[in-house]
């Protein structure tokens, strides 16, 4: 059954259309992949979805139930939640104080700092607890971003470029949780550049070009799509 339903999303900004008519749909347990060109109206896509932007025209629905005009917390809530792409701190929190800040979504205070260690733990973040976020490696920060997600319990997790800017070897560390976690029965929406990541863990992908789907199909069928390689590998190929 769909989790998660786009349904005919437009989003506009004045005469811009970052977001054209799209459509697709999130299996309970999946990991869902979205690729596309910088600009390609991504990040507004998981903004419409998430409750930060409402669109323009069209629906979204969250296990069964309409869910644009939602607020985004209640939407944290109901399970549903997103990361930021532009990771953003605040200067005087610890790594704690922000996941615990997090956690208190469905936990009372004491509880919610133990699990927000637990948490930090589990992104390969222990001892890092005290330091504040402004001082952390760009790895850290967005393991901080994911562990930020992780201690509201979601049942659907949007991810907005958790990878970019990592080395290969730095991708391990979120690709690992990110795959326990769907292992977990979270399912898991991703916006990622670094191809060998998507490749390696959606279990489908959507493109995104010029606001507008162009294609939908598995990781091994995508690279072979011919509108595909000319939107988004034409760079790379001609590079
Ligand atoms: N709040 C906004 N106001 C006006 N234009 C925006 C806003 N957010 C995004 N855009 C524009 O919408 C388009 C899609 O942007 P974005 O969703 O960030 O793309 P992507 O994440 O795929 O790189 C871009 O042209 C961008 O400049
Ligand atoms: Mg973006």
């Amino acid at each position: 059954m769909a989790l998660l339903e786009v349904d005919k999303v437009t989003k506009r900004f004045g005469g811009l259309v970052a977001v054209n008519d799209v459509s697709f749909s999130v299996n309970a347990g999946e990991i869902l992949g979205i690729i596309g060109p910088n600009g390609a109206g991504k990040t507004t896509l998981f903004s419409v979805i998430s409750g930060f932007a409402p669109p323009t025209q069209g629906d979204v629905r969250f296990d069964g139930h309409g869910i644009v005009g939602i607020s985004p917390d209640r939407l944290v809530r109901r399970g549903l939640i997103r990361s930021f792409q532009i990771v953003q701190t605040f200067a005087d929190m610890s790594t704690l104080d922000v996941v615990t800040t997090a956690a208190l979504t469905r936990r009372p205070i004491r509880e919610a700092i133990d699990y927000a260690a637990h948490v930090l733990g589990r992104v390969g973040m222990a001892g890092k607890e005290h330091l504040t976020p402004a001082t952390l490696s760009l790895q850290d920060k967005k393991l901080l971003e994911l562990a930020k997600c992780l201690a509201t319990d979601p049942r659907c997790i949007l991810l907005d470029e958790v990878m970019a800017g990592l080395t290969m070897a730095e991708t391990e560390a979120p690709m690992a949780v990110v795959r326990e976690l769907n292992r977990q029965g979270v399912t898991i929406v991703m916006v990622e550049h670094v191809m060998p990541v998507i490749m390696r863990l959606a279990t489908r992908i959507v493109v995104i070009n010029f606001g507008e789907k162009i294609a939908e199909a598995t990781p091994e069928d995508i690279v072979k799509d011919q509108r595909v390689i000319d939107a988004y590998f034409g760079d790379e190929l001609d590079a």
